[in-house]
This record gives structure tokens, sequence and C-alpha cells, in this order.
């Protein structure tokens, strides 16, 4: 059988929020603990994902340097993991290409995120719509950073189950034509599903592109930007604290967030809220674990991100580079050689 193989990635595109950490980071650091010597660990910040929306190049690179500060204070180990920047790895954008020559357009056009920013400017049609092909196109590219690698499991958020089955498909598709040269993967779906938006519960997820920088916490928040996001956070104008996902999405979500760190699976939210009386006395409770959680990433993440520090993140990069670049030229060499190049 294969060996074990895990990749994941996210968009260097401003510090990572409670939806990202919960919903993906912490996973990461999990499997770090939990997996054998054997397994070959993977984590990339996505960069070539991130110019599918317009970029400052300064902000950009600032960027890709806190972003790889967040994974080192989270707990990634580059001893054990190898962490790096995609745009350092050439064979994603390569292996991009040679997949899209087999996908479907009609499956990357049900893409529930393409759907959305279809309707993003009002009443534009399709093809009067000022959107890019690459907006259009990245799920390959995602693809292609799971499949360069053979990863057999990718750990993500719900939000990403779709672009995983889209994936598969991919791998289908080139071994159809090509031989059995690509692993198709499963996905590790972490138990933290869903973070919704503190401004809108109901119907957002927690995001980094949301203008409203209230609508998320980020890893790296002080405890009064804690106390002040949840203190605006949207709730409701129903007396007393319930757990009803339906009614009170914004209760449920600041219940949620506050299960989801606690990690007590013998505690149900109806009975975390139990002895809590107001929405006042619930958001300082939510407050104090935000905080105690964050509290060691925040302070490790500040001592990465001063001067001192500066060469040895360039050196992690450099080095994560180089050992993501000899692990996608394995695949590589399989498939240029199936496809006859
Ligand atoms: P964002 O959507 O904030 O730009 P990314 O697209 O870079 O974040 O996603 C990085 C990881 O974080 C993915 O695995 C994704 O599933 C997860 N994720 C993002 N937002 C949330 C959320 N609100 N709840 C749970 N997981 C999330
Ligand atoms: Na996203």
């Amino acid at each position: 059988s294969k060996s074990k193989v895990i990749f994941s990635g996210i968009q260097p595109t401003g510090i990572p929020h409670l939806g990202n950490y919960l919903g993906a980071l912490r996973q990461w650091v999990k499997l770090q603990e939990t997996e054998s010597d054997d397994t070959r660990l993977l984590y990339s910040l996505v960069d070539l994902h991130a110019i599918t929306v317009k970029q400052d190049p300064r902000q950009l690179r600032q960027w890709r340097h806190e972003s790889l500060a967040t994974l080192l204070a989270i707990g990634l180990d580059p001893a054990r993991s190898i962490i790096f920047h995609q745009s350092d790895v050439p064979a994603h954008s390569e292996l991009m290409w040679i997949l899209s020559c087999t996908a479907s357009v009609g499956h990357l056009s049900r893409m529930t995120q393409w759907k959305s920013k279809l309707a993003l400017p009002e009443n534009a049609k399709p093809l009067d719509s000022p959107l890019q092909l690459g907006l259009f196109s990245y799920p390959v590219l995602q693809a292609a950073d799971i499949l360069v690698h053979q990863a057999t499991h990718v750990p993500v958020g719900e939000d990403q189950s779709q672009h995983l089955e889209f994936t598969r498909s991919c791998a289908t598709g080139f071994n159809h034509l090509y031989g059995d040269v690509l692993t198709e993967p499963e996905t590790i779906l972490s138990p933290a599903k869903r973070v919704m938006s503190l401004s809108k519960p109901a119907d957002k997820k927690m995001s980094k592109s949301d203008t409203n920088y209230k609508s998320r916490i980020l890893i790296t928040d002080s405890r009064e930007e804690i106390q002040r996001k949840v203190k605006t956070a949207v709730t409701d104008s129903i007396d007393g604290i319930t757990f009803d996902p339906i009614n009170r999405p914004g209760i449920a979500n600041l219940v949620t967030i506050m299960q989801y760190l606690l990690e007590d699976e013998l505690i149900t939210p109806e009975e975390l809220v139990k002895d809590i009386p107001t929405k006042s006395a619930l958001k300082d409770r939510v407050t104090d674990v935000i905080d105690a959680h964050i509290e060691p990433i925040r302070e490790r993440f500040n001592k990465l991100m001063s001067p001192d520090d500066r060469d040895y993140l360039i050196d992690v990069a450099e080095e994560g580079a180089e050992m993501a670049i000899t692990s996608a030229e394995e695949t590589m060499k399989k498939v240029r050689d199936a496809i006859g190049f």
C-alpha cells in the first residue's frame, strides 16, 4: 500500500481567524502529534491562489511573512512538517495546466464558491462580468496542489468539501487517460465544521475576505480586541440564553466557538449555556475562553515577527521549498513520462 501523505493549504491573505484555526489549522497541529513518523506532512501557504483577487505586492510580501509566522506560532514544527510557499514550487502550476486539459468546465461552473462570485456584480451576465479566468479555474490549481504530492488525506473545513470532490475527479480523469499515476485523496473534516461571521451569523462564514474586520477574531488578537469584537457580535432581542441555531444563530455561533475551543465532547452546548443568565455574561465568558486559548499563540507570533527572527523565518521557507520540490518532482517525473514528455 502507498504511504500516507497529508497535504493542506491556506491563503496568505492576512492573519488566520478562528474559523481557519478551528476548521483547519488546529487539525494540522494535531496530525503532527498523532501521525506516525512514516506519514509525510505538507502544509502550504498558497500564494498563487491569493492573486485570484487583486493584491498589492508589498502587502502580499508582508502577508506571506506573517502567515508563515502564524503557522509556526500555532505549533507546526518545520523539523516534522514541510511548510512552504506554493509559488516556490513551480510543479504546482505545471500540473495545474496538465489537469486543465482534462478538467470539466461543467463541473467547475457548478462550484458554490464560483456561483457566489458570479452573483457578486448585481445583474451582470456571466460573459459581461469582469471576473477573471483564475477565479473560475482555481479549483484546478487546488487539485494540482494536492495531487502533485500524492496526498492521501486532506484536512480542511466543510466549505472545501466540494473542491475535494473535484480534486478526486481530476485524478480519475488523468488516470483514465494516462494510467494509474495520481492518488485520489480522502477529506479529513475537522469536528469544527463551520464558524460563522460575528456580524452576519445567520448566513456568512467567518472569512478573511469580509470587509468588516469586526466579523472575525484573529488568532493574534489582543484581549482588548477580542473583547471589543465579541461585544459587538450580532445576537438577537430574545431574553436569556438558549442554544437554538435556527432561531438564535448569533448566540449559537458564540456558544459553538466556545465549545470547539474547550474540546470537551462530554459537555453539550445546552449544558454549556445552562448557568449563563444574560448575553453580557455569555460574551464575557466567550471572551475569556478565546483569550485563554490564543494567548500563547499571540506571544509566539509576536516573538517570531521580531527582527531577531527574520532570518530564521527565511531559512524555514527555503528548507520547506527544497523538500516540497523534491516531493513534487517524484510525482512530476511519473506524470511527464505517462503523457509522453
Ligand atoms: P478564508 O476563507 O478565510 O480566506 P482560506 O480559504 O484560506 O480562508 O481557507 C483556509 C482553511 O480554513 C480551509 O481549510 C477552510 O476550509 C478553512 N476555513 C475557512 N473559513 C472557515 C470557517 N468560517 N469555518 C471553518 N473553517 C474555515
Ligand atoms: Na476562502
